[in-house]
């Protein structure tokens, strides 16, 4: 039973970057201890993994399906979105059982798959590796759970602790295949934030040009309405959305620009859910990573130590949390933290 879960956990990764608002899903339909379907939910919008798995089932199998039992990463279902409810279809299909790593955390719907699979009179199992069910889809949960974004801290640091020049003049620490990295990681995303004086003294565009992926919304905080409408982050060319304190919009004619009053870090948690976005990679500096990690509101921190030495600068924030993983990627070390 567990390889057959842990074949739907690895379906469902493939639908990484592509799926948000919706959790990644892998389905596998297995008869007698042979997988006769599998599938995932492969992009926002499009069919969720039951029925990519039940329709890929060869014709000369599907009268096995009474027979099967349909192993789903998240509890079906039950309500129509975009698609109709996959609970119907495993009904309409005459599934036998149905098993589960988690129940769906969304305080609307939670609960009513299982309820109307169970009255059909399929059985149903759920809590099978229900913890690697909330690490897939970490981001979904805390989103439900905690009603904030998951939140990623990254920075990159100097073997000295710094992350910029004197005077906050930036300077290049990491190094290329980190770099890239660092733009799969925007594409896997739903938002990326910066402080007022990174916007201002890097002029960044936080896009992925480097990877393959969809670009994250783009945040910035600026308080006084004080950045260059000439940044990068306000071409217009992705959606960006910035959190001011007085009154006004910044002098900028794209409509991708969105503009939101925020007081303070948990004003624009607030905003960010009521948008839904579920995730947010924070690329500092550090006045702002520290502000999150002093609220506690973080989930992850990921950074590169670099060779280089900056002798001085602005001083990179404190590392805090247990190390859960360490890599080199080419001449950086990179470690993740989690609280
Ligand atoms: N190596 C790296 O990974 C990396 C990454 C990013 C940036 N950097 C470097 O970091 C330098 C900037 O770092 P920094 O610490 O000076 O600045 P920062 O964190 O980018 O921006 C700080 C400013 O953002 C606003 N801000 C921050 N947190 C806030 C909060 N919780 N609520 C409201 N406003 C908030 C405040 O602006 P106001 O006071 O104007 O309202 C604050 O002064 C840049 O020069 C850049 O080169 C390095
Ligand atoms: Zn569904």
């Amino acid at each position: 039973m567990i390889q057959f879960m842990r074949r739907a956990l690895e379906l469902a990764t493939l639908g990484r970057g592509q799926v948000s608002p919706n959790p990644m899903v892998g389905c596998v339909i297995e008869h007698n201890g042979r997988i006769i379907g599998e599938g995932w939910h492969q992009r926002y919008g499009e069919a969720h993994a039951e029925r990519n798995a039940i329709r890929s089932v060869k014709p000369e199998d599907e009268h096995l399906l009474p027979e099967s039992t349909a192993y789903v990463t998240l509890e079906p279902c039950s309500h129509y979105g975009k698609q109709p409810p996959c609970a119907d279809f495993l009904i309409e299909r005459r599934i036998k059982r149905v098993v589960c790593c988690n129940d769906d955390p969304n305080p609307l719907v939670g609960g009513q798959g299982f309820a109307k699979l169970r009255r059909a009179g399929i059985e149903v199992e759920t809590g099978i590796l229900n913890e690697l069910g909330r690490e897939l889809n970490a981001r979904f949960f805390t989103f439900f759970e905690r009603e904030r974004p998951y939140i990623i801290l990254k920075w990159a640091e100097t073997t000295d602790g710094f992350i910029a020049a004197a005077g906050g003049r930036p300077v290049k620490i990491s190094g290329d295949l980190s770099h890239r990295i660092v733009h799969r990681w925007r594409s896997e995303e739903d938002a990326i934030l910066v402080g007022t004086n990174t916007a201002r003294n890097d002029n960044p565009r936080l896009n992925t040009r480097l990877w393959p992926g969809k670009n994250p919304t783009r945040l910035v905080l600026d308080r006084n309405l004080a950045l260059s409408p000439d940044l990068y982050l306000l071409d217009g060319t992705q959606p960006t959305i910035v959190y001011h304190q007085v009154e006004g919009q910044v002098p900028t004619k794209h409509s991708a620009i969105i503009h939101s009053f925020a007081h303070s870090l948990i004003d624009v948690l607030q905003d960010l859910h009521q948008r839904r976005i579920q995730s947010v990679l924070v690329e500092g500096g550090t006045t702002l990573l520290q502000s999150f990690m002093d609220a506690g509101f973080w989930d992850e921190m990921r950074v590169f130590r670099s060779r280089t030495m900056l002798g001085e600068g602005i001083k990179a924030p404190a590392v805090r949390g247990q190390l859960i993983q360490r890599d080199l990627i080419g001449d950086d070390e990179l470690s993740i933290y989690r609280p």
